[in-house]
């Protein structure tokens, strides 16, 4: 509780101050939130909504420093997807810069390149089989740099989910100089280095999961949070059709000559010795102290919240480990997502507050975290959205 006491405290002395957050949804919008904190009471209020990253929005990837946002569009239906970008205004409203057509099926992506120099985005395409990157040209313009499309030669072990190659996500390692793509089709984290002019991407060997696992998103971690190519350093995939978190000791080659891997711990997202049947995680943090690894459980409802009309629903879950300085992981809280299909999790830069976008659910839970102990808590928030959530992320 003592956490919760000092945020009570912080949040009466920044009564004036609000965070934005945008959330995006299937039915085609990006809408802005306002969420402040008075006195320990939290009011989360609608402020503005776009529907140009319609029909399907699936990614948002903030460049908060710069003021952008940028959305993907999956493209469900359409034989394309679409790359949205955004100037961010500081009410929370979205000036709309830039459309293109993509390769179908975009559903996340990372800003990677020289910090105070030329930038790109690298995307994930999870129906298109490929990895696309767009040069950033500043103010939310951007232009096409490159695609690379993937194949398989047969099936994986799972033909319903891995019939293709499907990128998940596109995430950076702690120095900035390589790009992962967890493949849920074909059993690999794709491993690319760049060229500083031209930050077209080039491939190193990847990192061969489990055979059938379904890779899906990724964390890298550091014990002393000093990230260089000499430091110890951890990443931790979570695969989605094996349910299972295993996390990898990793060295860096010489000569930027890409990643190695040595798995040094696995367990299900759940820490349990029977795997929940139909588990399926999602999301995976880091919590900002370092300390803590989160990850979102869909499709086992575990749990039972109540509605505001007093009925139970039910909820999958937010599983948090303990970060040892070895790298191996203890099991600490199972708990409630606030709805169904947690896809994706944002944790605020204070680490006492995370944004669930319940998919299935269509809301957004804001739920409470204690700092010190790890420990997630009751959802301060709940808010419908007009189709299922996709991503939340805090503008801060
Ligand atoms: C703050 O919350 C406490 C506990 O709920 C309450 O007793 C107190 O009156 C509130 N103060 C203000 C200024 O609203
Ligand atoms: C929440 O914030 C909105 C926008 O500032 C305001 O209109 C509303 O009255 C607030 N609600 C509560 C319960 O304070
Ligand atoms: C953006 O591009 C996609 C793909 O071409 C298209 O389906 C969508 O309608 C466009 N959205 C807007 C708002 O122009
Ligand atoms: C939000 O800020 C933008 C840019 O300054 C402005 O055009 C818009 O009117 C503001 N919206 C509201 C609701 O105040
Ligand atoms: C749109 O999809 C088609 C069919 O998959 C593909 O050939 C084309 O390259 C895509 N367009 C873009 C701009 O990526
Ligand atoms: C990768 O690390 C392992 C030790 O975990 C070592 O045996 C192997 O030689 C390394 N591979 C490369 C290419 O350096
Ligand atoms: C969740 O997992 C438990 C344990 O394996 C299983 O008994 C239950 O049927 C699962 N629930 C759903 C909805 O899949
Ligand atoms: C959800 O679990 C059921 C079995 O309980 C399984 O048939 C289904 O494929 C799972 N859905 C996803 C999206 O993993
Ligand atoms: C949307 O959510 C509903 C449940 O509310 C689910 O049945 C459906 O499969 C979901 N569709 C997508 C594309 O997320």
């Amino acid at each position: 509780m003592g956490a919760f006491t000092i945020l009570a405290i912080a949040a009466a002395a920044a009564t004036a101050s609000a965070t934005n957050l945008f959330v995006s949804d299937y039915s085609g919008s990006v809408t802005s939130f306002s969420l402040t904190a008075r006195n320990g009471t939290y009011n989360l209020t609608q402020t503005f909504k776009s529907e140009a990253c319609a029909p399907n929005p699936s990614w948002l990837t903030i460049d908060a420093n710069r003021g952008l946002l940028f959305c993907l569009n999956e493209g469900l239906t359409s034989p394309n997807g679409s790359l949205s970008s955004f100037t961010i205004n500081a009410n929370g409203s979205l000036n709309h810069i830039k459309n293109t057509t993509t390769i179908s099926g975009p559903v996340n992506g990372v800003i990677y390149g020289a910090a105070a120099g030329q930038r790109a985005i690298a995307l994930a395409h999870y129906t298109g089989s490929a990895v696309s990157s767009w040069l950033l040209n500043g103010g939310g313009k951007f232009s096409f740099n490159q695609d690379l499309p993937y194949t398989l030669p047969h099936p994986g072990p799972v033909p319903a989910r891995q019939d293709a190659p499907h990128e998940h996500e596109a995430l950076l390692d702690p120095t900035g100089q390589y790009i992962l793509v967890p493949d849920l089709g074909a059993d690999l984290v794709r491993v690319f280095g760049y060229d500083e002019a031209t930050l077209k991407l080039k491939t190193l060997s990847p990192l061969v999961a489990a055979s059938g696992s379904g890779p899906r998103h990724a964390r890298f971690w550091n014990p002393y949070g000093v990230s260089c190519d000499g430091c110890p350093t951890y990443m931790y995939l979570v695969a989605e059709l094996a349910s299972t978190v295993t996390g990898y000791a990793v060295t860096y080659l010489p000569n930027g000559g890409g990643l190695n891997f040595t798995e040094i711990y696995k367990s299900t997202t759940y820490d349990l010795l029977n795997l929940p049947e139909g588990n399926a995680p999602a999301e995976i943090q880091v919590s900002p102290d370092n300390r803590f690894l989160l990850i979102s459980n869909r499709n086992n409802t575990s749990f039972s919240l109540p509605t505001p009309s007093g009925a139970l629903a039910p909820s999958d879950s937010i599983s948090t480990f303990r970060i040892q300085e070895d790298g191996t992981l203890v099991f600490v809280q199972l708990w409630p997502s606030g709805g169904l299909f947690p896809r994706q999790f944002s944790i605020d830069s204070t680490g006492s507050l995370i944004a669930v976008g319940n998919q299935n659910s269509q809301n957004m839970a804001i739920l409470l975290r204690d700092v010190a102990t790890g420990l997630i808590g009751e959802p301060v928030a709940r808010v419908p959205l007009g189709g299922n959530t996709t991503c939340v992320v805090w503008d801060e």
